[in-house]
């Protein structure tokens, strides 16, 4: 029975990585310093359930000054998910806690982790590492060229752990997301601002003029992916977790319209800064090494989030 430390535990991501890994029989540690980013009352939600369970942990704590050799004991793998997210939110004075939290304390916990016999170091990158381009789909050879401040800390933390693999063995593996979605998303993401927004009959801002496209991914497909990583990610590799087909905004909110039964407000305003044109993961990568194969489309995908969010 593997016990598995699993950091940001309290958030979007973090919270279902460990639920399924609890469900597996397996034991958790979870550590989360809960930041100010949102409510911690959402982010104590998240954990409701897996504080029931006698084989969760939880270990209120900054990876930034924490004692991380305490922490790791008897662990047998890292899931590192804690991070500052936010791509809009990573200008100006704010970009300090992106260093702090992306780039310091993943630094931090891979000295703790050098010299451990750990079985892998899961790391949480994303689809925004690679910034705008035309070159798509997005493959993990491509380019690199980031251009928000958060795609900058992004790359550079998984530029990290493939050094600490090099150097140290440590049998790191990185993860791009792309666009997570579904139950507990995090209220700056679009579609939990956009289901919020009509449920109490505001107008929702759409960025630009809704041409933009993304690969939406749900968050089960996600959590697949990163135990499948856990379990046998070729260690020093990066792979695209990416739902494997891309919508424009517009398409999007018109599914969500569908979804919910009613008439969403658009509001177009200006384009925001660092946000790239376009994501569309290559999975193959993913498919053929992790066996990786995301199932849930948009439409079920977004009916899931609305429920969650009705029944907070
Ligand atoms: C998301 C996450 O927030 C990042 O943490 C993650 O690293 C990134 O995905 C990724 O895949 O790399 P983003 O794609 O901006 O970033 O996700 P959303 O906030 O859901 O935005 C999706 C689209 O909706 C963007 O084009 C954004 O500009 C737009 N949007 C968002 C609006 O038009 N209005 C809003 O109020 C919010």
């Amino acid at each position: 029975m593997a016990n598995y430390l699993v950091t940001g535990v309290a958030g979007f991501i973090g919270s279902h990585v460990a639920e399924r890994l609890i469900k597996r029989g397996n034991s958790v540690r979870g550590v989360d310093c809960f930041t100010n980013y949102y409510a911690r009352s959402l982010k104590e939600k998240n954990l409701s359930e897996l504080l029931e369970s006698p084989r969760f942990v939880l270990d209120e704590l900054d990876l930034s000054s924490a004692d991380l050799g305490s922490v790791l004991e008897e662990v047998d793998a890292v899931c590192h998910l804690a991070a500052q997210a936010g791509v809009r939110a990573s200008w100006g004075r704010s970009f300090e806690t992106y260093i702090d939290c992306n780039i310091a304390a993943t630094q931090r916990l891979l000295e703790a982790c050098k010299g451990r016999s750990l079985a892998r170091f899961v790391y949480a990158s994303s689809s925004s590492v690679y910034g705008e381009t035309d070159d798509l789909p997005m493959r993990e050879r491509g380019a690199t060229c980031p251009v928000s401040p958060y795609g900058v800390t992004k790359l550079a933390a998984e530029h990290l752990a493939v050094l600490y693999h090099r150097n140290y063995g440590l049998p790191t593996v990185s993860l791009r997301f792309f666009t997570v979605y579904g139950p507990r998303q995090r209220p700056d993401m679009a579609f939990n601002k956009f289901i919020s927004a009509t449920l109490s009959g505001r107008p929702v801002e759409i960025y630009g003029d809704g041409k933009q496209t993304r690969d939406f991914t749900f968050v089960d497909d996600i959590v697949d992916g990163v135990v499948r990583a856990l379990e046998n990610g070729p260690p020093g590799e990066v792979f695209n977790l990416g739902g494997g087909s891309r919508v424009t905004l517009n398409e999007a909110i018109d599914t969500l319209e569908r979804v919910m039964g009613m008439k969403i407000n658009r509001q177009y305003e200006t384009p925001q800064k660092g946000d790239v044109s376009n994501t569309l993961a290559d999975n193959s990568k993913a498919q053929n090494e992790l066996g990786f194969a995301p199932s849930v489309g948009l439409e079920e995908g977004l009916a899931r989030e609305f429920e969650w969010l009705k029944s907070l």
